[in-house]
């Protein structure tokens, strides 16, 4: 038997009502802040990720899909939108058409991690970014949104996390200080922190390792070495936070896995989903659009993880999900109308009803219990006395209660459904 590749996942049809309701709330909520959709290419050119993210990330470094097609371009399956939406705005001039681009995605993403619980090697984001502003209050904004989402799911085991991590000046000056402050731990390190503190030093307060997280217990914070435009930026961010309501707490060895961050950096972490605990991650990126040969534009956005808000969400039994059901079953009671019931169940699909009937040829009985199990509101018997005589009976589950009708004139009568 083939199956599915290590780490992806089929999203079968008894779980495609959370993966809609999910969907619809992040449209109504990114639209009520007037982000307008946008869809990038599943694949892009592996240098664009590469320079975006950072050579010495752990994405671009050991996790993506990369590939050479068959013209011998370099191509990698998207492991992260903002470099593609970068790369769409400086490719369509976005920003000659609007100062400011509100976009927001849904989308696959594909990382080679190691498969567990929330960890997935094609996953699913949605998120948005915001080019063309440097105003705080779009930082508040990237972490209003998704927490308002998460929320209105009805998750309740969350705390979000801000940071900032300054401009690229002050931030080179503080990882010499922390180098040096580490360089006497450097032997009790973990080999892979070993690795990090030469590429990319920040990301140590990362490490799971217990010998590496003691050392770095009471290692210099970045916050403490911030310029006073970013600690003045950081405090607007704070201020409409406390203003929107929500709680934050601020988590100085925050430090985010990408290398295009400048200030805000946030993740909102559940408590209800194992080791795997960030729904969502972002932060502002000012230098990106510059870096990936556009004009300099500050940018902000998040992504979330929705098979983890689905995982969080069933943890936390928060879904109030309504069961499944058809408006009319139809049922050929002799079972010699099938050609009937088709057209019968085509008015009042066209109608917007769901309809359904039996193409197996089962018994009335059978066809009974398949309206009874698919919570049938109606069913509407074709056959005996009453097709004679060119008729048909309506009958509603709920009730019992059954009416006549006309089968010449059923258009007439759809409006019966309407319960
Ligand atoms: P990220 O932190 O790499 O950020 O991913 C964001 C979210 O995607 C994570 O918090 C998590 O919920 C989900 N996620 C990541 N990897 C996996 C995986 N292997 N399996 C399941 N879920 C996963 C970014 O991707 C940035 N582009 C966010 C951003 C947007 N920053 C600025 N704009």
């Amino acid at each position: 038997m083939i199956k599915a590749i290590a780490g992806t996942k089929d999203i079968l049809p008894e779980d495609i009502s959370k993966w809609y309701l999910i969907e619809n709330i992040v449209k109504k909520v990114m639209g009520s802040f007037n982000y307008k959709e946008i869809r990038t290419p599943v694949f892009e050119e592996t240098r664009l990720f590469a320079r975006g993210i950072g050579e010495a990330t752990d994405i671009v470094s050991k996790e993506m899909y990369t590939f050479t097609d068959r013209s011998d371009t370099s191509v990698t399956l998207k492991p992260e939108m903002t470099a593609a939406v970068v790369r769409a705005l400086i490719e369509h001039s976005l920003d000659r058409k609007q100062v400011l681009n509100k976009l927001f995605y849904i989308s696959p993403m594909f990382r080679q991690e190691r498969p567990q619980a929330g960890r997935y090697r094609q996953f699913h984001q949605f998120g948005a970014e915001a080019l063309g502003s440097q105003s705080p209050q779009l930082d508040a904004e990237m972490i209003i949104m998704p927490y308002d989402i998460i929320t209105s799911l009805g998750l309740k085991d969350v705390k979000v996390k801000i940071n900032s991590l300054g401009v690229p000046e002050s931030r080179e000056n503080y990882k010499k200080i922390l180098k040096e402050y580490l360089t006497p731990h450097f032997d009790k390190f973990s080999e892979e922190s070993k690795k990090r503190f030469e590429t990319n030093i920040l990301r140590l307060f990362d490490s799971k390792a217990e010998n590496d997280q003691q050392i770095m217990e009471d290692a210099p914070l970045l916050i403490e070495y911030l310029d006073d435009a970013s600690l003045e930026h950081f405090e607007g961010v704070k201020q409409t936070l406390l203003d929107s309501g929500i709680p934050f707490e601020i988590d100085p060895k925050l430090v985010r896995g990408l290398d295009y961050y400048t200030h805000t950096t946030f993740e909102v972490i559940s408590g209800s989903v194992g080791s795997q605990s960030a729904l969502c991650g972002g932060g502002r990126y000012n230098l990106l659009v510059e870096q990936l040969g556009g004009k300099p534009t500050p940018g902000i956005g998040f992504a979330a993880g929705i098979e983890r808000i689905i995982l969080a969400c069933e943890n936390e039994n928060s879904l109030n999900l309504p069961p499944e059901s058809l408006d009319l079953y139809i049922v050929d009671i002799n079972r010699d109308n099938s050609a009937l019931a088709a057209k019968t169940a085509l008015i009042f699909r066209r109608k917007g009803f769901t309809v359904e009937f039996d193409y197996t040829g089962r018994s009335v009985k059978a066809q009974m219990r398949e309206a009874n199990r698919s919570n049938a509101k109606f069913a509407l018997m074709l056959g005996g006395d009453e097709l004679e005589r060119g008729e048909t009976v309506l009958k509603n589950m709920e009730t019992g209660d059954q009416q006549i009708l006309k089968i010449d004139s059923l258009e007439e009568f759809t409006n019966l459904l309407k319960v």
